[in-house]
Formats: C-alpha cells, sequence, structure tokens
C-alpha cells in the first residue's frame, strides 16, 4: 500500500511563522511521529512526503533520524493541501494501484489505523464497485450550521454526522480523475473523500481514533504530548537513540 503524506502547510492556526510538523512532541519533531506510525504499519510499504522546497532539508533531517527501512521519497508541496495532493499523485510510482493519503499534522495515528485502513481499501468482493474509505469518529457534540451573522440556521441530526479524519483511501486512477476534474470545476474542498463525493463515488467510514487529532492550534500540542506520555512506549528517538 502506498501512503501520501501532505506535509506542505504553515503553522498559522499554530500561531507560528514555519511549518508546524516541524514543531517538538516530547522532543521529536510532528513529523518524525507520524513517520515513525507509517514505517510501523505492516500494510505500507513506499511513502511519499509532500512537502515545500524551503523545509527540504529539515525533513531530510527527520529522515536520517528516523531511518525508516521503507522507501520514502519528498515531493513537491502546492500553495492548498488540494494542490499538494495533487502533485503528490503525481508522484507515485508508476503502477501504484491504491494509495493513503495521512495528513502529517495527525501525528498521534497508530500503525494500526493505518492497517485497518489498508485492509478495508482493498476490495472484498469480485464484484464490489470500486470506492474509497475515510477514517471518521461519531461527532460527540451537538452541530450547528451558522450563517455569517451567527444566526443558527440548522441543527442536523447528529446521530449521523461524523468527524472525517486521515488517512483517507482510494483506488489511485479514480482519485486521479476526480482531483483532475476538481482543477477543472474550480472545486476548493479540505479533503479528498469529497472530491470522491462530488464524481457521485462511493466512499465508506472506518473506525478513527478518538486520538488521531490534528495538530492545529497550541492546546493540540499540549493534547498530544499528554496523550503521547499515556502510551506504553512513546520512544522519543531524541532520547533513545536510532530507531528506537
Ligand atoms: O492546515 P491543515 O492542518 O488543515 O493541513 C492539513 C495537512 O495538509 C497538514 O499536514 C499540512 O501540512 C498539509 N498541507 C499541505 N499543503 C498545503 C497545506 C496543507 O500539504 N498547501
Amino acid at each position: 500500500m502506498h501512503l501520501l503524506i501532505p506535509a506542505a502547510g504553515m503553522g498559522r492556526r499554530m500561531g507560528s511563522h514555519r511549518n508546524k510538523l516541524l514543531l517538538t512532541l516530547l522532543g521529536d519533531p510532528l513529523l518524525a511521529w507520524t513517520l515513525r506510525a507509517a514505517e510501523a504499519s505492516v500494510q505500507i510499504t513506499w511513502i511519499g512526503i509532500i512537502a515545500q522546497p524551503e523545509d527540504k532539508s529539515e525533513f531530510e533531517d527527520i529522515l536520517a533520524t528516523v531511518a525508516p527501512k521503507k522507501p520514502v521519497c519528498l515531493l513537491p508541496g502546492g500553495v492548498t493541501r488540494q494542490e499538494s495532493v495533487y502533485n503528490g499523485l503525481q508522484g507515485l510510482p508508476l503502477g501504484a494501484v491504491r494509495v493513503l493519503i495521512h495528513d502529517g499534522a495527525r501525528c498521534l495515528a497508530t500503525p494500526d489505523l493505518f492497517d485497518r485502513c489498508a485492509e478495508a481499501l482493498r476490495p472484498h468482493r469480485e464484484y464490489e464497485p470500486p470506492s474509497g474509505i475515510v477514517a471518521a469518529v461519531p461527532v460527540k457534540d451537538t452541530i450547528k450550521v451558522v450563517d455569517g451573522a451567527g444566526l443558527i440556521k440548522d441543527t442536523p441530526d447528529r446521530s449521523h454526522l461524523w468527524a472525517a479524519q486521515t488517512p483517507q483511501g482510494f483506488p489511485v486512477p479514480l482519485l486521479k480523475d476526480c482531483h483532475e476534474k476538481g482543477l477543472r470545476a474550480g472545486w476548493e474542498v479540505t479533503d479528498d473523500a469529497a472530491l470522491f463525493e462530488k464524481c457521485g463515488l462511493a466512499v465508506r467510514v472506518v473506525p478513527g481514533e478518538e486520538t488521531n487529532l490534528k495538530v492545529t492550534t497550541p492546546v493540540d500540542l499540549a493534547l498530544a504530548e499528554f496523550i503521547l506520555k499515556q502510551r506504553p512506549h512513546p520512544q522519543p528517538l531524541s532520547q533513545v537513540g536510532r530507531g528506537g
């Protein structure tokens, strides 16, 4: 299974002037934690990290420290996440059949989550139409639809609402087609499943992880550190040495 890691954003909501994936959690950059989970997954066999040119040398340092045994490529990032994934898809090895896409900022995803998503993406019956998958969790809050003036317009039935996470997985040729179509039509989306849905293709949810938060604000960073400390062996590379 191929994995693309969009890692080419900035840290605006983090109040940071540099890529938030270079911020540290228990001494290691966010990207190192994401990369190590991907490395530990049984199903992932190839990793593409989508990066901005200015982050390349620091990403290379992270790669040297994590020292993954799987092949890893650095691919050029775009102005938006959508453009970054588009570029990443062009950088997949020829013949890649299925791909998981996982935001670098979701650095707490476990190897098991990668494996469950990869497994769910495989067609299980011969005549099953190809579909995408999205790791997701049922929402806990009541969600309101609010207009620009702050007025509540709707309260959707919570029992049907799920919060989409990554990994998200798709058959490569179909996702490439959806991205091309989105580009031509000027669709602006914040995840790849939305492109698949807009093209009328099926996407199924796979149980995600409550701890699989996307580190976005300083509070998320503190929460992520707390969660990692609860895990049996957080093994920050900075403390246990190369290869953990
Ligand atoms: O900004 P946000 O946290 O929603 O971004 C989600 C993921 O997409 C992050 O891992 C970020 O690095 C990545 N991204 C990207 N290229 C961009 C913007 C965001 O790869 N231009």
